[in-house]
Formats: C-alpha cells, sequence, structure tokens
C-alpha cells in the first residue's frame, strides 16, 4: 500500500470477524524486527499467542470487558522489553531515561507491526489496559521483561471513523 494512503487509513479496529494466519503474522513480526533501536540493542521481545484456547484464556483473565469485547476474534501479540539493557552502559543508565527508553523501543517496534499489518490487509488495536501479572502467569514471562501492550490483530468487522487530532501548533513548535 502506498505509505501516505497507510496512514490515512491505519485506525484503531474494535470489532474483528477473523485473526491471522501464521504465515502474515510471522512478516508483521518480521517487519516490526526491523525498527530502529538503541545501539541496536533489539531488547523488545513479542508474544504471538494463536492458540484459540490461550487467547481467550489470555483475554478472560487479562484484559478489561471493553478490551475482551474489543478484540474478540483476533489474535494477540503481547509485547515486552528486556530491562536494563537499552539506554544502560556498563549496567547503569546512561541517562535520567533509563528503562524508559525500552519503552521507546519498544514503541517504534509496535508502529512498525501496526503498520506492516495495515499494509497486509490486517488492523490492529493496542491495548495498554491489561492486568500484566496475569499475562506474566499464563505465558510464563519472565520478571527480566517489562510487558507493555497487548495487540489484537485480525481482519476487521466495522469501519471506524477516523479519531480527531490535536491542531497540528498545538503539539509542533518551529525553532
Ligand atoms: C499505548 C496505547 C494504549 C492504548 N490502549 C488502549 C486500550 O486499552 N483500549 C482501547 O480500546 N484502545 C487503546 N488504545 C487505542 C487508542 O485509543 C487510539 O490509538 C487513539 O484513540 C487514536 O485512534 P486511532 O488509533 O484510531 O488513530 C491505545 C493506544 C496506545 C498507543
Amino acid at each position: 500500500m502506498e505509505f501516505k494512503k497507510l496512514i490515512d487509513e491505519r485506525r484503531s479496529v474494535r470489532r474483528y470477524s477473523s485473526g491471522i494466519n501464521r504465515e502474515d503474522l510471522e512478516k508483521i513480526l518480521r517487519a516490526a524486527q526491523r525498527a530502529p533501536s538503541w545501539g541496536n540493542r533489539q531488547a523488545s521481545r513479542c508474544y504471538a499467542v494463536t492458540d484459540e484456547e490461550i487467547v481467550e484464556k489470555l483475554r478472560k483473565a487479562a484484559l478489561p470487558a471493553s478490551n475482551q469485547n474489543n478484540s474478540a476474534n483476533a489474535v494477540l501479540v503481547v509485547t515486552t522489553f528486556e530491562k536494563g539493557v537499552v539506554g544502560f552502559r556498563d549496567g547503569e543508565p546512561a541517562n535520567e531515561i533509563g528503562d524508559g527508553w525500552g519503552a521507546y523501543d519498544l514503541g517504534l517496534h509496535d508502529a512498525y507491526m501496526i503498520l506492516a499489518a495495515k499494509d497486509l490487509g490486517y488492523d490492529t488495536l493496542i491495548m495498554g489496559m491489561r492486568d500484566s501479572e496475569a499475562i506474566r502467569d499464563i505465558i510464563g514471562i519472565p520478571e527480566s521483561e517489562e510487558i507493555l501492550s497487548v495487540i489484537a490483530v485480525g481482519k476487521r468487522d466495522e469501519e471506524p471513523s477516523v479519531r480527531p487530532r490535536k491542531e497540528f501548533d498545538e503539539v509542533v513548535r518551529f525553532i
């Protein structure tokens, strides 16, 4: 898809008719891996949950009702980062941001992921409202990783309207 069209047409989708096949999901996650990272440390991780039983278990245990409903029929990708890697030098934070850089890199990773999904004809919903400890237990994610988002991926079953953005001048200053 042409890049501008991709940006214009991507939106958070909260109704899915189906998920995504393994081959396409792998393509999307490989694209996400191409995202830049601090010192090329590549501390972002993802757990692609495609097994229907585990998807349901995760949805019920780890998502609030709204996100459970909004992600029905989609597969779920949990994204995390290895703590103390990105933004660290000799085991010490390189500056005041610390592990915030790990979250920064994971955001880039996830941005690549949702755009790659759109490019292949799928839609996504990033969910920050989730119970990280329930996710950790169900999937078996080590304590060394910070769990950030759960991302629903699938075929859309709605045409969501465009969410408004603030005025350009409110968020950008040319100096
Ligand atoms: C970090 C993050 C967390 C989010 N968490 C949720 C969530 O828990 N539930 C939800 O329905 N949408 C969630 N969203 C989606 C936002 O509401 C959505 O991106 C925003 O309203 C702009 O709409 P658009 O994505 O369609 O452009 C989240 C988005 C981001 C980036």
